[in-house]
């Protein structure tokens, strides 16, 4: 989402009562995401803002320069938790997460996580000894990540769910769509209650005000352990977001 879109989603959202806000340089509306905070009146300890660093901008003195970009940008003291963007292998991932702790340690960041990250990425990740508190992943009932949710899990990473509703695609699914009837939920609230009940932190995407309140609104259920099953046993491998420099395969 970009200008004026964008601005009028983030205040509907913090009206609603949303306070998790997903933005990355990429996107280029951390000025539209600043300028939304504002109008909501929402103070920014209240916030958790998360951007992330382009692929492209992993070296020591880009990422440093790019995080006091970012504060300007977003008009504040500090970042929540700042992700790579994507994998880069012509970068080492330890310089970039060195980096990353100095950003930490001079309060410009609080948290240092990473995105787009196989199980192969993460195990160089742990090499390096820092400490990493999340790894943003496309994941949703048709590309449930189990393999990669476990070895998380073990190393305490926690998974953000991105493109959670696999941008509509999931929300046809039959399983999806028998439940929201058993239930009398939406078929998005069904799905955002499987994943935050495994654990996972979800971020759906909407600039819609009726959808915004849908989706806030599917967490005060529960769905029974043989439905979060047969959610569980969907998956098609179904993947919305494949960029040309994806390392999925790596
Ligand atoms: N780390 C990464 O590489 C990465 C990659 C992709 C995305 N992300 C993050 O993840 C966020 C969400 O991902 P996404 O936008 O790709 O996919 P998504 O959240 O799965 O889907 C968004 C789409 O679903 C629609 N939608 C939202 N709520 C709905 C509902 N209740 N019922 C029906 N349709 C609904 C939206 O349309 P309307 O807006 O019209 O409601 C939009 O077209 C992004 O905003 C971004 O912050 C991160």
């Amino acid at each position: 989402m970009r200008g004026q879109e964008c601005v009028s989603a983030v205040v509907k959202a913090l009206e609603i009562g949303y306070r998790h806000l997903d933005t990355a340089d990429s996107y280029e509306n951390h000025r539209e995401v600043a300028q939304g905070i504002k109008q909501s009146g929402i103070k920014r300890e209240e916030l958790f803002i998360t951007t992330k660093v382009r692929r492209d901008d992993l070296h020591t003195q880009n990422l440093l320069d790019a995080a006091h970009r970012f504060l300007e940008e977003l008009h504040t003291d500090y970042v929540d938790l700042l992700l790579i963007h994507w994998p880069n292998k012509a970068i080492p991932v330890g310089e970039s997460l060195e980096a990353m702790e100095q950003l930490r340690s001079e309060k410009i960041i609080r948290t240092i996580g990473v995105s787009n990250f196989t199980i192969r990425h993460i195990e160089e990740v742990l090499k390096t000894g820092i400490e990493v508190a999340s790894n943003q992943v496309e994941f949703h009932p048709s590309l449930n990540q189990k393999e990669l949710k476990n070895f998380c899990d073990q190393n305490k990473i926690v998974i953000t769910a991105y493109s959670p509703l696999a941008r509509g695609y999931d929300l046809e699914l039959p399983v999806i769509k028998d439940l929201s009837q058993k239930y009398g939920k939406t078929p998005s609230q069904v799905i955002l209650n499987w994943l935050v009940n495994k654990g996972l932190v979800a971020i759906p995407k909407s600039s819609n005000p009726q959808r915004l309140l849908e989706n806030f609104q599917s967490l005060d259920w529960q769905i029974d352990p043989q439905d979060m099953e047969l959610i569980d046993n969907i998956n098609e491998n179904h993947r919305a977001v494949t960029p040309v420099f994806a390392e999925f395969d790596y």
